[in-house]
């Protein structure tokens, strides 16, 4: 579809627009009574979001690359249909490819309560198909409000069941990495990849002074980012999802990645809520499954 031709179908006034911020890639530009977004139909990035009168709650990188099957460092990156590295081919990308191909947009809607909800679907093509031969499809339900409510469904359409990996792999905005604190998760089991996946338990809150690589797995439960620096809380709170990722790359990985910015790594953290290593979800035929995730400011 055009540029026109979305705009035409799709916008609304005072809620949603669409613009190409660079070749290729349209982003959808919602503006509410609420809050600010900004969703690339690219992998159906959720780019940006700010409630307003606060900071943005998502950090994305200034030197975030926006470019055709390029994943942007930043927002709310969709990793599906599994995370981290493919289980039995190494070739294939990292956290799968719905982050990089393009989706579609299905429905765009104000609701009474002053927030704008919007509807995706990932667009099959030999790329996807190649690389995952099972029959399902994927869609991205987005509203946003004061808090941010993201819900990723899957539906298995094949008559054989198949397993799913999936993460939103959100970046907060924070003031700085040594100003906060992220609870929730205290005694989780988790693997360390930075221990090259040794089993662990987390003691206490957690405090990010070096790199931090983590899957927590079997755990529901909300976290909670307390920003000194801000004197604010992000709260995370999830429905089908039993794993959290907690990683920030530190100095040198960030340096290598090329995208962070010099110390880019202190002004962020990602808690990615899904269903990774042991936590992978089952999906039967005609089964759905639903990961819903809501972000949300409170104050500290
Ligand atoms: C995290 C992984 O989820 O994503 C890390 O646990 C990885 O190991 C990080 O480095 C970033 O991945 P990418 O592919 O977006 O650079």
């Amino acid at each position: 579809m055009t540029l026109t031709e979305l705009n035409e179908r799709f916008a609304i006034g005072n809620h949603v627009q669409f613009k190409e911020i660079a070749e290729g890639m349209i982003v959808a530009e919602v503006a509410n009574h609420h809050a600010l977004a900004n969703i690339a139909l690219q992998g159906a990035h959720i780019a940006t979001f700010q409630p307003r009168g606060e900071e943005p709650v998502i950090w994305l990188s200034p030197f975030a690359k926006f470019a055709p099957g390029k994943s942007i460092r930043g927002g709310v990156p969709i990793c599906w249909p599994w995370f981290g590295p493919h289980k039995t081919d190494s070739k294939l990308p990292g956290h799968g490819f719905a982050r990089t191909v393009p989706w579609e947009i299905f429905e765009t809607k104000a609701l009474p309560d002053g927030s704008t909800f919007l509807r995706f679907g990932l667009v099959e093509s030999d790329v996807t198909r190649t690389q995952w031969p099972h029959p399902c499809t994927l869609q991205l339900s987005v509203t946003v409000g004061k808090s941010l409510r993201v819900e990723l469904s899957t539906h298995n359409t094949g008559n054989a069941a198949f397993e799913l990996g999936e993460a939103l792999h959100t970046y907060f905005q924070i003031s700085d990495v040594a100003k906060m604190t992220i609870r929730g998760l205290e005694d989780c089991a988790y693997l360390d990849k930075v221990q090259d996946f040794a089993h662990c338990t987390q003691k206490d809150g957690i405090v990010i002074e070096s790199e931090v690589d983590r899957v927590y797995v079997n755990t529901a439960a909300d976290c909670v980012i307390e920003d000194k620096g801000l004197k604010r809380a992000i709260r995370i709170a999830k429905q089908g999802s039993m794993s959290t990722v907690v990683w920030n790359p530190w100095t040198e990985k960030a340096d290598k990645m090329g995208d962070f910015g010099e110390n880019g790594h202190r002004g962020m953290v990602c808690v990615e809520s899904g269903n990774a290593m042991e936590n992978v979800v089952k999906l039967a035929p005609d089964e759905t499954h639903k990961l819903v995730v809501v972000y949300s400011v409170e104050k500290l």
